[in-house]
C-alpha cells in the first residue's frame, strides 16, 4: 500500500527493507556499472595503495557482491580481504574473503567505500514560496512529492553549516547529509587504525547543485526515482561534510582528489602501447590496448574520472603519492 513519508525513511525501506532493492539476488551489478565492474585496474590501484601504506588488510564497505575483493585477491593474493554489506555473504565468494554486516574490529586496514555513501538515505528540503526550507515527502509507490514540515533543529544546523539556503529562490533544494556523515564517522571509528577511502560522485560548498541530485537507476538506465524497491535511489555526496565527520571521528590529513588524479598517482595511465609492440608481441599489444581503454573509462572527464576520493589517515599518514597527486 502506498504511504507518504520523508525521502530518508521511504528510501531506507525501499533499498534495505524486506524485499528491498539491495537485497535482490541480482545485486547492484544487475543495474549499474561502477568502477569496480569497469576494470580490474581499479582493484589493482587500490591494492597498490594498501601496499604503499604498508597495509596487508583491506575492508570493503558496501561491498555489493564482493566483486572488488575477488578482483583484488587475483591481483595480490597475500592481502587479507573482508567485505561489509547489508546483503548476505555471496554464495560464490572465495572462502579466503571474510564477510559481515558491520565493519570488523581488527588489525590496521585500508577501508574502501566505493559508491556506498551515495546509498545512505538522506532527507531533502525544498524552499517554499515564503522562503522557508520544508522537508520533501514522497509517496512510496508513485514517487509523487509534497512539502511537509520545516526541517528540525539538528537538520537546520547541518544545512546552515554545509548547504545554506538563506535567500535561495522558491523551489531550490538541498539534501541533508547528516546520516551519511554519521555512517562515515562510525566506519572510521571502527577502523581504529589505517587508511579510509570514500569514493563517490560528489560536490562541495562551491558546487552544490541548486536542484539537488536525487536520481534513480534500473537495469542500466536512469529512471524516475520511486521508493518502491524496484530501482536504486541515490544522492551525490557532500564530500567536504563527510571529510569533516571523518576528522571529528579521529581521522587526519584529509586528501581530496578526483578519481582521475588519484588513479594516475596510483599508476593507471591509459597510455596507448607503441605500434612496434603489435609486431614484436601481438598478445602484449592487445592486452595493453585493452588496459588503455579501461583506464580511459576509469579516468574519463564527464564520467568515472570525475568521481571524488576522500582519503583519510587514521592513526597513520596518507601515503605521499596521494598527498602529492
Ligand atoms: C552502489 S552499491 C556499490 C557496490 C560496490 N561497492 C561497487 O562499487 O560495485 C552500494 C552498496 O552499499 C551497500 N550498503 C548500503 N548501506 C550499507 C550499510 N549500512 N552497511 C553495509 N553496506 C551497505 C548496499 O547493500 C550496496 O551493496
Amino acid at each position: 500500500m502506498n504511504s507518504w513519508s520523508s525521502w530518508r525513511k521511504a528510501a531506507h525501506r525501499a533499498l534495505y527493507g524486506p524485499g528491498g532493492f539491495y537485497l535482490r539476488p541480482e545485486g547492484p551489478a544487475g543495474h549499474f556499472r561502477t568502477s569496480v565492474h569497469a576494470s580490474p585496474l581499479f582493484a589493482g590501484a587500490l591494492a597498490r595503495l594498501a601496499r604503499a601504506a604498508n597495509l596487508t588488510r583491506v575492508v570493503d564497505v558496501g561491498a555489493g557482491r564482493g566483486e572488488l575483493l575477488v578482483a583484488m585477491t587475483r591481483i595480490d593474493p597475500d592481502l587479507r580481504l573482508h567485505g561489509v554489506d547489508v546483503a548476505a555473504c555471496p554464495d560464490a565468494l572465495p572462502p579466503c574473503i571474510g564477510w559481515s554486516d558491520t565493519v570488523p574490529d581488527g588489525a590496521p586496514a585500508l577501508l574502501v567505500a566505493n559508491e556506498w555513501l551515495d546509498n545512505v538515505p538522506v532527507d531533502i528540503v525544498e524552499v517554499d514560496g515564503k522562503g522557508t526550507p520544508r522537508i520533501v515527502e514522497v509517496e512510496s509507490g508513485t514517487g509523487r512529492e509534497r512539502l511537509g514540515p520545516e526541517a528540525a533543529d539538528a537538520d537546520a544546523a547541518w544545512l546552515n553549516r554545509w548547504w545554506p539556503l538563506k535567500g535561495a529562490a522558491p523551489g531550490t533544494r538541498a539534501e541533508i547529509g547528516a546520516p551519511r556523515d554519521e555512517a562515515w564517522a562510525a566506519a572510521v571509528h571502527r577502523l581504529g587504525r589505517g587508511l579510509a577511502v570514500a569514493i563517490d560522485y560528489g560536490h562541495d560548498r562551491d558546487s552544490r547543485p541548486p536542484a539537488g541530485t536525487l536520481a534513480g537507476y534500473r537495469q542500466g538506465r536512469a529512471v524516475d526515482p520511486v521508493p518502491d524497491g524496484t530501482c536504486d535511489v541515490t544522492w551525490h555526496v557532500a564530500v567536504d561534510a563527510v571529510a569533516a565527520a571523518g576528522e571529528a571521528a579521529g581521522a587526519h590529513g584529509t586528501v581530496l582528489r578526483t578519481q582521475r588524479e588519484a588513479l594516475r598517482a596510483l599508476g593507471v595511465e591509459g597510455t596507448r602501447p607503441p605500434y612496434d609492440l603489435a609486431r614484436s608481441n601481438p598478445r602484449a599489444y592487445l592486452d595493453a590496448l585493452r588496459d588503455a581503454g579501461e583506464a580511459g573509462e576509469l579516468t574519463a572527464r564527464g564520467g568515472l574520472g570525475d568521481f571524488r576520493w576522500v582519503v583519510q589517515g587514521v592513526g597513520m599518514d596518507v601515503p605521499a603519492l596521494l598527498r602529492e597527486a
